[in-house]
């Protein structure tokens, strides 16, 4: 679980909130490693013996009296370790140190004015010239006793408790959540207290992480041989060129052609892999399998599992043929951890059976290497960029594992397959000729389970719906829609309509992440 136990980290104890996972980003973006961990599994004892130099406790969806619903060991809060705690954490570290959390006669939720009413280390340069600021609040408990030998730093109109501090003890809490973007100057109150009142040093860049992840890599898998999944996008061409570095010849990048890939994807993966980096790589040609497995699935949890599970069954079929191979390697990342399963085991629910996790078999025979569990899909790509891998391949779009297969729902069949590589392919031409590809930060097209009327050259059609995405964001986690202007929108429509058999009619995507998520499945 430890990405590195003799790093100085910040500790973020998770007790369900849905920004967690933000607080980290945020921490990490000051160059300070940090890591999650769940408020029920984090005992005094695990912390003594890691470097933590300072504790978030993070926002949540229960309320402080609900004791039976959480597991808090408050002996945590008597290490001397600063605590800084947002929220529910605000709340929770009130109560355990004797105030008092009442339910608020005015919930709150949005932004929301807070005024200076005395000096912190935690607030310097945080507020305006007229010391107040706009932070975001989601809570309907306040603190309504502060603990003893605490003081009021910040107040707002319907909680007057909005920043407190105990300096000397180094106890910290905020009821708004400086991680969002809608808090003005957040970050720079997360600053204070990681520079200011934890008193680190920078210790997380892309450098320092790819040797620190290479010596891992090489801890973890000594001599025996590891075999990579390699799918050509960002992910596992990170993870191939860091066990590349790591391990040399000992790895073997194996290549599932499922039939699910976009239109080219195999030439350029061959290319790039084998023709320029010299990376020991075995093509497998396994479309006719996956097909055959996927006759007829149409729900999308099946369909993920069965690719899941085929795509291990084809590694270890290979891995046996490669002999005493012990290790897959496999291009997980953070926020796939955190949304097929909370990493922490903590309140947040299963959205999908995400990525390369969902699918595998419990059994399975190979032990996992997964050198990006603990990053952001940016921190991958820097990480790349220091690897030396072009910026062809760090600054493609995402591409999901289970490939075109989550982008038709319904049936899967060949024809829909052609016809869908094609509309994909068209728009991300178009986007790349207009340069808006870059300013994107995932867009395709899928294949709508309904066919519609329409007409073309005096004659009815009776085709496939074109279902466009593109979407930015800043990791996948939360997304908008990117919003065309008119002439694109007509320019692909007839490219996508005039080009490609099977559709009549296109439309574009124009939900948010959430309520939607950026896959259709
Ligand atoms: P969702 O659809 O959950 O997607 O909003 C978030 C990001 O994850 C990608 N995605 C996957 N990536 N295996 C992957 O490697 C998968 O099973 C998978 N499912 C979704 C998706 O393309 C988006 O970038």
């Amino acid at each position: 679980m430890n990405l590195s136990n003799n790093l100085n980290k910040i500790l973020i104890i998770d007790f369900g909130s849905q920004f967690t996972q933000l607080i980290t980003r945020r921490i990490r973006e000051l160059g300070i490693f940090s890591e999650i961990v769940s408020h029920n599994k984090v005992k005094k004892a695990n912390i003594i013996k890691q470097n933590v130099s300072g504790i978030i406790l993070s926002g949540g969806p229960l309320n402080v009296y609900e004791i039976n619903k959480f597991n808090f060991d408050k002996k945590i809060l008597q290490l001397g370790i600063p605590v800084l705690g947002i929220c529910f954490g605000h709340q929770i570290l009130s109560k355990e140190l004797g105030g008092k959390v009442k339910k608020s006669n005015h919930r709150e939720f949005g932004l929301a004015e807070i005024k200076k009413v005395d000096n912190s280390k935690l607030t310097k340069n945080f507020f305006n010239k007229k010391n107040k600021n706009n932070v975001w609040m989601s809570h309907a408990d306040q603190v309504s006793k502060m603990p003893k030998n605490f003081k009021v730093i910040a107040s707002s109109k319907n909680s007057k408790l909005s920043i407190i501090e105990n300096h000397n003890k180094k106890f910290y809490g905020v009821q708004f959540h400086p991680e969002v973007t809608h808090t003005n100057n957040g970050k720079i109150l997360l600053s204070n207290f990681v520079f200011l009142i934890c008193k680190m040093k920078k210790n997380w860049s892309s450098k320092d992480q790819k040797l620190k992840l290479i010596k891992e890599i090489k801890q973890q898998v000594g001599n025996n041989k590891v075999i990579c999944g390699l799918s050509g996008g960002v992910d596992s061409s990170v993870v191939a060129q860091l066990l590349n570095k790591a391990i040399g010849k000992n790895l073997t990048c194996i290549f599932v052609n499922n039939g699910l890939l976009r239109k080219n994807e195999e030439t350029e993966v061959i290319n790039t892999f084998k023709k320029k980096l010299k990376i020991n790589l075995i093509y497998v040609k396994a479309e006719k399998e996956f097909i055959k497995k996927l006759t007829n699935v149409y729900d999308p949890e099946k369909k993920r599992k069965i690719i899941g599970n085929l795509f291990i069954k084809i590694f270890e079929r290979y891995a046996k043929k490669i002999k005493d191979v012990k290790f897959l390697a496999q291009g997980t990342l953070y926020p796939d951890l955190i949304e097929s399963k909370s990493v922490t085991g903590s309140q947040t629910s299963k959205i999908k059976s995400h990525h390369n996790v969902g699918g595998l078999p419990e059994k399975m025979k190979l032990k996992l290497v997964e050198p990006l569990k603990f990053l952001f899909k940016d921190e991958v790509r820097k990480l790349g960029l220091e690897l030396n891998l072009s910026k062809n391949i760090i600054s493609r779009h995402p591409f999901p594992g289970p490939g075109l297969a989550i982008r038709m729902p319904g049936v899967i069949t060949n024809e829909k397959i052609k016809i869908l590589k094609e509309a994909d392919y068209h728009f991300i031409n178009e986007l790349r000729k207009s340069n808006l590809y870059h300013k994107i930060w995932q867009a395709y097209a899928a294949l709508l389970p309904v066919k519609t009327v329409g007409v073309m050259g005096d004659n009815r059609t009776y085709e496939h719906i074109c279902l466009l995405r593109a979407i930015t964001s800043e990791d996948g986690m939360t997304a908008d829609f990117y919003n065309f202007d008119k002439k694109f929108m007509q320019n692909i429509s007839n490219k996508i309509i005039n080009n490609i058999k099977g559709i009549n009619r296109v439309v574009y995507d124009i939900t948010s992440k959430p309520p939607s998520t950026i896959e259709l499945e």
